[in-house]
């Protein structure tokens, strides 16, 4: 098949990657210089013209903005297969004041909160939680929107800075999974768990990021807990909106049993470049089955051992990021390097975003995939280059 992948991120040369070991033809749009090598890149966000001129078979869509803008509406009123939610699933993500009165509905387990719809209200809500206390912008904002407050100084500033229409939220202690399902709008088959990092420092300190790497090892969740999750969480979503497409539960698994953080309407970055360096499936086949109805009874195949990717990231990120560096030691690192924030210039491949690569390496045990991911990241540079050396390392008490 002639696949159009939406995005130009980390997630979506995976994507490409993935397509193209199974045998596919992949157009990019915008794409980046990674998936460039791959196939086709049409910088360009016109993509129901796109499908068109390149004659897709099928549209996959990598980030949530296409998404809640209404790209899967579009490509459905013209009669082009495409993999995603349609805009009104999409507010899952898109609001999280929709997402956690939707949870709140269908009797999913959430962590407990209040809206506020201004600033005002949410200084005054503030004496009805105890600290730390989480406070969320309602829009997408790029996994940015999030504060942990620890005391009340830091929860008025937070206050101050995302602005009108918050969820203010217990704050719920646990290991972070994140659980992703392909539906069809009724059937879904589960991706294997993987686990984000998504503060900026080691040992989970810092700032939120998007993420600053991922694992999947087959171990994070036993399948009793896996089948539970479905039940309580992912069937009821499915069964009340038909959702189709990636839906990502990120969850907290609390002491009380597996409580959803958010819900993400697409896959996951990074979690998705192990992910799709783990499987041992045709993608693209799987694709195909959701965008038509025909997942029942689908089963993804994936390898044993580990997968690990590290994503380096540029200097001030999560701030604004420096751009302009030069990156050197990709080809021969040892690793598959996807790409995010980079642009080739006449200088060679220099960085341009926030996080910049995702070094992804396998193993046949979580230990061995650490290890060969990071012996990779130390062979590539750039000026102001920062990762986490952690990545994984919970995952080992499993192992
Ligand atoms: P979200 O975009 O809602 O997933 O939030 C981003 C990150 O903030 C999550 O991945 C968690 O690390 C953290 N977070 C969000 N909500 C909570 C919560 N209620 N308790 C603890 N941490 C949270
Ligand atoms: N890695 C978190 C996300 O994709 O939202």
């Amino acid at each position: 098949m002639r696949i159009l992948v939406i995005g130009s991120g980390g997630r979506e040369h995976a994507i490409a990657w993935r397509l193209v070991q199974s045998g596919h033809e992949v157009v990019g749009a915008p794409g980046n210089p990674g998936i460039e090598e791959l196939g086709t890149r049409v910088p360009s966000t016109d993509y129901l013209a796109i499908a068109g001129e390149y004659n897709v078979d099928l549209t996959v869509v990598g980030p949530e903005a296409p998404l809640v803008a209404g790209v899967v509406d579009r490509f459905r009123a013209a009669g082009r297969p495409i993999v995603g939610p349609n805009q009104e699933q999409a507010r899952l993500e898109g609001s999280k004041v929709f997402a956690k009165q939707f949870m709140e509905d269908a009797g999913i387990p959430t962590a407990r909160a209040v809206h506020a719809a201004t600033r005002e209200d949410a200084r005054r809500a503030l004496d009805a939680f105890g600290y730390p206390l989480v406070i969320k912008a309602d829009g997408l904002a790029a996994g940015k929107g999030v504060v942990v407050a620890e005391d009340r100084a830091s929860a008025e500033a937070a206050i101050a800075a995302l602005g009108d229409n918050l969820l203010l939220e217990e704050f719920l202690d646990g290991e972070e999974v994140s659980f992703i399902v392909l539906s069809d709008g009724r059937d879904f088959v589960s991706l294997e768990a993987t686990q984000d990092h998504k503060r900026i420092g080691d040992g989970d300190t810092g700032p939120n990021t998007g993420g600053m790497g991922a694992y999947c090892d087959g171990r994070i969740l036993p399948p009793s807990e896996a089948a539970s999750i479905c039940r309580a969480v992912i069937e009821p979503t499915i069964e009340r909106t038909g959702f189709s497409g990636f839906l990502y539960a990120g969850l907290m698994m609390t002491s009380q049993g597996p409580k959803v953080l958010e819900f993400n309407v697409r896959l996951g970055d990074p979690e998705t470049q192990p992910l799709m360096q783990h499987m041992n499936s045709d993608f693209g086949h799987l694709l195909w089955r959701a965008a038509h109805g025909q997942l029942a009874g689908a089963k993804i195949e994936w390898n044993p051992g580990a997968s690990v990717c590290v994503v380096l990231a540029a200097a001030g990120y999560p701030g604004t990021p420096r751009a302009g560096d030069t990156i050197t030691g990709i080809e021969d690192c040892g690793a598959v390097v996807f790409q995010a924030g980079t642009s080739r210039t006449a200088r060679g491949l220099t960085t341009s975003g926030g996080r910049v690569l995702g070094v992804t390496a396998s193993g046949e045990t979580l230990p061995s995939a650490i290890d060969n991911a990071y012996a990779a990241v130390h062979r590539i540079h750039f000026d102001g280059l920062q990762f986490r050396r952690d990545i994984g390392r919970k995952g080992l008490k499993r192992w």
